[in-house]
C-alpha cells in the first residue's frame, strides 16, 4: 500500500483529532495504521517487566495480553484478588506460555500502595513499564481510605505516589530504563485545572457532585502530574507519558456512561486499540518522548486547544502541592 506524504498524513491525523467522533472512534486507527509508526517488534520485551493497574476489566486487561505477545513478564494489578486471578487464567489459556504475576493493591489507598510498592521492591530487581491505567467514574462523590475524592486518589494521588516509590525500580537497569505511562481521557479537554483544596477535592460548598465533571477534572490533573514529572526527570532515561485511549467499548463505558455507550455502539473500538499506544510507548519510547507527553494513536497530541484557557501558573503550584501534601512526597 502507498503511504500518503508525512505532511498529508500529518494534517489528516490531526483532523481527525479535532473532529473527535472520526478520531476517537474505531474509524482512527482504521485510517491511522496506514500511515502511523511500525509495530513494536516480536519478542521486544523478552526479559522486561511491566506493571498494569486496572488489569482486571477492559483496557487493562487487553493490554497484558498485548504485553504478554511482546515477551513482557506482566505483573496483573487489580483490586479485588478473585478477579486478578481470572485474568490470570484467561490470558493463560489463550497465551499458556505468558509470564504473569498476580498483584492485589487499592491504588486509591495510599497505605496499600506504600506497602504493595515495598512489597514489589524485595521482589524484583527493576521495571521496565508501569501503566497508571486504572479508572473509576462514580454517580456520587465517594472518598478514599485516607479521605480523598476517589477519582483524585485512583487517577492522581495513588499513581503519584507509585510512581515515586518505584522510581529506583524503573531507573534501576541502565540498559534497559523504564517507562510510565498514565492513562488519562479525551474528556481532559473540558477541564481546567483547580486550585484550592476543596475544588481539587470536589468538595465544594453549594455545588452538587457531578462524576463526568469529576472523572473530566481528574484526567486533567493525570495530564498535568505528567507534565511536572517531566520537569523533575528531564534528560533522565526514566520516561513518564500521558496518552488517552479514544472511545473503547468497556465495561467502564457501558457500565458508567451507558447513554454514550448506547449511542456510540458499533463506532466504539475495541478494548485491544484502545491498550494500544501505552503498550507502543513502553515498547518503543519514541524518540519524540520527552517533548511532547500526551500521546494518542502512536501521535503526540496537545494537551489544550488555543480556545482554551491560558494555563495558570499559580493554580498548577497549588494543585502539585496539594498531590504532595496528601501523598506525603516532595517535589524537588
Ligand atoms: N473505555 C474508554 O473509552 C475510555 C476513554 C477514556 C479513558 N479511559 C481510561 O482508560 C482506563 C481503563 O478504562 P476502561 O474503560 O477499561 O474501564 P474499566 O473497564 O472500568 O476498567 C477499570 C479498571 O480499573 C480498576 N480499578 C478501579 N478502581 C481501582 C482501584 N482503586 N484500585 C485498583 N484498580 C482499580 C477496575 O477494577 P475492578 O475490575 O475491580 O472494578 C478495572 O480493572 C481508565 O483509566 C479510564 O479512565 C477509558
Amino acid at each position: 500500500m502507498r503511504i500518503p506524504p508525512p505532511r498529508l498524513t500529518a494534517f489528516a491525523d490531526a483532523a481527525l483529532d479535532r473532529s473527535l467522533v472520526l478520531g476517537y472512534t474505531r474509524i482512527g486507527p482504521a485510517l491511522r495504521r496506514r500511515w502511523w509508526p511500525a509495530d513494536p517488534e516480536p519478542g521486544c520485551l523478552d526479559g522486561q517487566r511491566v506493571v498494569v493497574t486496572g488489569a482486571t476489566s477492559g483496557i487493562g486487561e487487553a493490554m497484558v495480553t498485548l504485553f504478554v505477545s511482546l515477551g513482557a513478564t506482566v505483573h496483573v494489578l487489580g483490586r479485588n484478588a478473585a478477579k486478578v486471578e481470572t485474568v490470570l487464567a484467561d490470558v493463560r489459556r489463550a497465551l499458556p506460555s505468558a509470564d504473569l504475576v498476580a498483584e492485589v493493591c487499592d491504588v486509591s489507598d495510599l497505605d496499600a500502595v506504600r506497602a504493595w510498592c515495598d512489597d514489589l521492591s524485595s521482589r524484583v530487581d527493576s521495571l521496565q513499564g508501569l501503566v497508571h491505567n486504572a479508572g473509576v467514574l462514580t454517580r456520587a462523590r465517594e472518598e478514599s481510605a485516607q479521605g480523598h475524592e476517589l477519582g483524585l486518589a485512583v487517577h492522581v494521588l495513588g499513581p503519584h505516589l507509585m510512581t515515586e516509590r518505584l522510581l529506583p525500580l524503573l531507573g534501576a537497569d541502565s540498559a534497559r530504563p523504564g517507562s510510565v505511562v498514565w492513562m488519562s481521557s479525551g474528556g481532559m479537554y473540558s477541564a481546567g485545572l483547580r486550585s484550592t483544596p476543596d475544588e481539587i477535592e470536589y468538595r465544594e460548598p453549594g455545588k452538587a457532585y457531578d462524576g463526568v465533571r469529576g472523572y473530566a477534572r481528574t484526567k486533567r490533573m493525570q495530564v498535568e502530574v505528567v507534565d511536572a514529572w517531566n520537569d523533575r526527570l528531564r534528560g533522565g532515561a526514566v520516561r513518564v507519558e500521558s496518552c488517552h485511549p479514544g472511545w473503547a467499548a468497556t465495561p467502564g463505558v457501558t457500565d458508567s456512561l451507558p447513554g454514550f455507550g448506547r449511542l456510540m455502539g458499533p463506532l466504539l473500538r475495541d478494548a485491544a486499540s484502545g491498550a494500544d499506544t501505552a503498550v507502543w510507548l513502553v515498547a518503543t519510547r519514541p524518540t519524540s518522548a520527552g517533548t511532547h507527553h500526551f500521546w494518542h494513536d502512536r501521535a503526540p497530541r496537545p494537551t489544550t486547544y488555543p480556545v482554551q484557557r491560558r494555563r495558570d501558573p499559580v493554580a498548577r503550584r497549588a494543585f502539585l502541592d496539594h498531590v504532595a501534601a496528601a501523598t506525603g512526597t516532595v517535589w524537588p
